[in-house]
């Protein structure tokens, strides 16, 4: 899975630059995406792509600094960004150092300053999924599904007992490509709910992204899909 996702990084940076000069990719975090951190920080990829043209954003963090284990973005800087030549100024991390209404606050400023004066539209967003429905950290049942104002909320997340940092919804859709990656046999009952049960966005936030009408696609590994009958 991570190979797949990770040649598919690489080809669509490739043809993105290629058209546009630039590449605006926006991570998730968790421990899926580090295996394909890890190969893009190899021998074998690091050197396809262009890192001075592509710029990197995250769709959510956590509140903790980025020298903690927890930290999505202090995570990929450790496997992957710290490894390869990408120009400092092109990183744009949620400061989880940060009072969460206040690194809401300045992500959201980054993100004006980035796209301009419209809503962000990133070339490629990676979202994971939990084995409770959520991605980025849109969370069950938390007033963030509804955001419809901001582009960046904290939310208290009550049964991790934390502030998380998201984008929103609409935020997330407005992407040019989403992609999920989603490993584990924990995560292949959520996943066929979420794919094939009845639309209920509150219990299931994924399907905000995933039933929005929009393209998806998904890299699965065998334990991931081992309830859709793909065979
Ligand atoms: C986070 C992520 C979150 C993650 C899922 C899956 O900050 O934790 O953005 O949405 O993608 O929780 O996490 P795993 O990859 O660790 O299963």
């Amino acid at each position: 899975m991570a190979e797949a996702a990770t040649a598919y990084f690489v080809e669509t940076c490739a043809a993105v630059i290629a058209e546009k000069g630039k590449f605006s990719v926006c991570l998730s975090g968790g421990s899926t995406p580090k295996r394909m951190f890890k190969l893009l920080a190899s021998d074998a990829w690091k050197d396809q792509v262009d890192w001075s043209k592509l710029f990197v954003f995250w769709g959510d963090e956590r509140s903790v600094p980025q020298d903690s284990p927890d930290s999505n973005s202090g995570e990929a800087m450790r496997l992957l960004f710290d490894q390869v030549p990408i120009p400092k100024e092109n990183i744009f991390a949620i400061d989880g150092s940060l009072p969460p209404a206040e690194a809401a606050e300045a992500y959201e400023t980054e993100l004006e300053a980035f796209f301009g004066d419209h809503e962000p539209v990133f070339d490629l967003c990676f979202l994971g999924m939990g084995d409770d429905g959520h991605t980025a950290s849109l969370f069950p049942y938390t007033e963030i599904i509804y955001e419809d104002e901001y582009w960046v909320k904290d939310v208290f997340v009550e049964k991790l007992d934390t502030t998380r940092i998201s984008l929103t919804p609409e935020i997330i859709n407005q992407a040019a490509r989403m992609v999920f990656l989603i490993g584990g046999e924990n995560k292949a009952t959520v996943l066929k709910e979420v794919l094939t049960g009845d639309f209920d966005p509150e219990k299931l936030p994924s399907q905000l992204v995933i039933r929005s009408g929009a393209e998806v696609t998904f890299f699965l590994d065998e334990g991931a899909a081992s309830n859709l009958n793909l065979r």
